[in-house]
């Protein structure tokens, strides 16, 4: 038994993972010394933000995403570098300081800062804040133009077309919907004016076949269709100044004092400035580029840039990652509806790993995603204060209680099946979730680690300690168990420690394992049994205390502002709690949704149906219900069942659960059954709460 576990520690990790265009560092079991000498960098950047606008969700979504990057590719080994920082020249942002009355740089210090202070608070910790009013900015974008114009790629001319002040860029005859911009709605100024123009058309080919040649250069594919779609239609070259008669708040160009430089020129260019370029000691990091934008501004990224960057001499950034927007209730979050999402209040209201862990695990990357409360509750309810965090306190109290918060040492002896099965599934989660956090998939690897949860939580129930506790005999298989449990809380400590540094730190913590967890790498750590017998464990605090109990003590702003019966009612309900249950009571119990996979007859058993469901693992269900509905109506069905029952057996087969139905009795006693089902399409194993 134990030989397999040994085998499987190995199999299910040990391969090198190709992901396109490079390989992939973790779990290449390459000896020490490879490792040293082949240390990965990778340099993450946001989007910098124009300072015409507070930082709201849709900023921090893509800063967690960022952050969030840099602290995998961290835990797999590499040398990161993450850079994020604000835009500050413009029209846009002189029309904003001009109605502030103020110069604009006074106006761009106090909203850069604003951007520079949200960060910390959401656990974001760049290693470099940039903005494009610095001294060193301005003398790159500088050196660069005069580079491109000496090269004869920046020419002279008269333009004419549509100019959006939102998008900051003429827009095209085809891009226009209706004679407007689609992303500002506004009718663009027609302007006819003499400009400097970048030679952009003269790299289309090289950016096609370059674009064609790489699949993971732009993703999701749905993108880099988008960019190889616009590039079959010629690419005009790039107006790339604006007239210092029509705006002062700009670079001057190098070569033509009357002229500042397009706001696209000079902000993409951050990229560069921000690790030292051309020969600054951090330039290294440009081969290990990787920016993270969201579909606004794809254009600039996949087209504009990668030109740019080849007119400079450089090589390509290595990917492009695009996500989707996220609206409020549905609707477009903007300042005039008055639903635009403050970080900073969500943090206040959550707590910062609620609020990281929602818009990671909510939003599938590339997919336009609508965020409410009531959804980031659900989650934070059943995701993470009833799953994960009442996994860790279950089995921390397990492990003080049986074994006096020291991990005992497993009993070879005592292995069984179920667990060589649960270790398989640890170290293929990890496994999952590291192919899934490099492809920006991180709703996917959420979603990995929180089967692996499921099942622990079924495992504790199988197992049920504290009845192997009563019988000395059984004092082998207690140890098993409960190292199982503290070896998979490390593991869980791990992988979680990229999305919700500060959970995971705690659980580090509770686990004996700060200092250990903090210097791991996945690499050497994401396999089962690496947890030391004689770790000394801590009960620690309350991992995600229940919001419920939060709004109780600390009335929201909208409850406050109900004045002193909704603060009465919060300390002295008048409601009967007889009969009762609390919220930690209902949150025991592990409603799920199951699909029906097959559904057959049991002989002699004129009430029972045997079903196999994936809830989302396969799963043997025995259902009275076969007086109400035939085996083959019921496949294909999603339906709820109650996952975390203790087995029983029923004319000889061991059901796993059980499926919930409602119960009519009509006037003459006839009892009608109807299966509890979603009321729209879901995925197999969803929680319900
Ligand atoms: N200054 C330019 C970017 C220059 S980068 C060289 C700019 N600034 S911005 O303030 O408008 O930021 C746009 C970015 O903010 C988006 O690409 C995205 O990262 C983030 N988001 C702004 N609103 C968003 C949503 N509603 N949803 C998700 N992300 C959003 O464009």
């Amino acid at each position: 038994m134990v030989a397999k576990l040994e085998k499987s520690r190995l199999g299910a990790v040990s391969s090198n993972l190709y992901c396109g265009s490079f390989w992939l560092k973790p779990f290449s079991k390459k000896n020490k010394q490879d490792d040293i000498n082949d240390i990965m960098t990778t340099y993450i950047t946001t989007p910098i933000y124009y300072v015409n606008a507070m930082p709201h969700i849709g900023h921090a979504y893509t800063t967690i995403i960022a952050d969030t990057y840099a602290r995998f590719r961290r835990l797999c080994g590499d040398d990161v570098r993450f850079q994020t920082g604000t835009d500050e020249h413009g029209e846009k942002i002189a029309q904003a300081a001009e109605k502030e009355g103020v110069e604009p740089r006074e106006y761009a210090d106090r909203i850069s800062a604003l951007f520079c202070q949200t960060w910390p608070d959401l656990d974001i910790a760049p290693d470099y804040f940039i903005r494009t009013t610095d001294a060193d900015h301005v003398k790159v974008v500088q050196d660069i133009l005069q580079k491109v114009y000496d090269r004869g790629d920046i020419y002279f001319s008269e333009y004419s077309g549509h100019y959006c002040k939102g998008c900051e860029r003429f827009l095209t005859e085809k891009e226009l919907k209706e004679g407007k911009c689609p992303d500002h709605l506004t009718v663009p100024e027609e302007i006819s004016e003499q400009n400097y123009f970048f030679r952009m058309s003269k790299y289309q080919d090289w950016l096609i076949e370059h674009v064609e040649s790489n699949p993971e250069y732009i993703t999701p594919e749905r993108y880099r269709n988008e960019v190889l779609s616009f590039l079959r239609e010629p690419l005009e070259d790039l107006c790339i100044s604006r007239p210092c008669s029509r705006l002062t708040w700009g670079i001057p160009l190098p070569f033509d004092e009357n002229f500042v430089t397009y706001v696209w020129f000079d902000a993409l260019i951050n990229y560069l400035t921000g690790i030292g370029y051309p020969d600054g000691s951090c330039f290294d990091y440009w081969a290990g580029a990787e920016h993270v934008i969201a579909k606004d501004i794809l254009k600039p990224h996949a087209i504009y840039w990668p030109t740019m960057i080849r007119a400079i001499g450089l090589p390509p950034y290595r990917r492009l990652h695009v996500h989707g927007y996220w609206n409020v209730d549905e609707t477009k979050m903007s300042k005039s509806l008055g639903n635009v999402i403050r970080p900073h209040d969500l943090v206040e209201e959550y707590g910062v790993d609620t609020v990281r862990y929602f818009l990671l695990r909510e939003m599938s990357f590339g997919r336009d995603s609508s965020f409410s409360t009531e959804a980031l509750e659900a989650r934070r309810d059943s995701d993470l204060a009833n799953d994960v965090g009442n996994l860790f306190s279950r089995a921390l109290t397990m492990l003080a209680k049986y074994a006096d918060s020291t991990v005992p040492a497993l009993d070879k002896d005592t292995v069984t099946e179920e667990d060589r099965v649960l270790a398989d599934a640890l170290e293929k989660m990890v496994a999952d979730y590291s192919v899934a956090m490099n492809s920006f998939e991180f709703h996917k690897a959420l979603q990995s680690i929180w089967e692996v949860i499921g099942m622990l939580n079924r495992f504790i129930v199988t197992n049920a300690p504290w009845e192997l506790a009563k019988d000395s005999d059984q004092a082998g298989r207690l140890n098993t168990v409960l190292y199982f449990l503290a070896d998979s809380l490390r593991l869980l400590a791990l992988v979680l420690r990229p999305v919700m540094p500060s959970a995971a730190e705690k659980m580090a913590a509770a686990l004996g394992l700060k200092k250990e967890l903090a210097a791991a790498k996945l690499d050497d750590e994401g396999c089962w049994g690496k947890m030391q017998a004689g770790t000394v464990l801590h009960q620690g605090e309350a991992l995600f205390p229940r919001l419920g109990k939060k709004k109780k003590e600390q009335p929201n702003k909208q409850e406050k502002g109900q004045g002193k019966k909704a603060e009465e009612q919060a300390v002295a309900p008048e409601v009967d709690m007889e009969g009762l249950i609390t919220f930690e009571q209902f949150g025991e119990v592990e409603l799920r949704v199951a699909e029906i996979v097959t559904a057959e007859k049991i002989k002699k058993a004129n009430k029972l149906l045997k079903l196999t469901v994936k809830a989302p693992e396969e799963r043997t269900l025995v259902a009275g219900i076969a007086k109400h509905y035939s085996p083959e109506e019921l496949v294909g069905k999603k339906v709820i069942i109650v996952a975390n029952l203790k087995p029983a057996k029923l004319m000889g087969i061991t059901s796993q659960g059980m499926v919930l139905a409602a119960k009519e009795i009509d006037a003459d006693g006839n009892e009608r059954l109807v299966l509890s089902t979603v009321a729209g399409d879901i995925a197999p194993g969803s929680r319900v709460a």
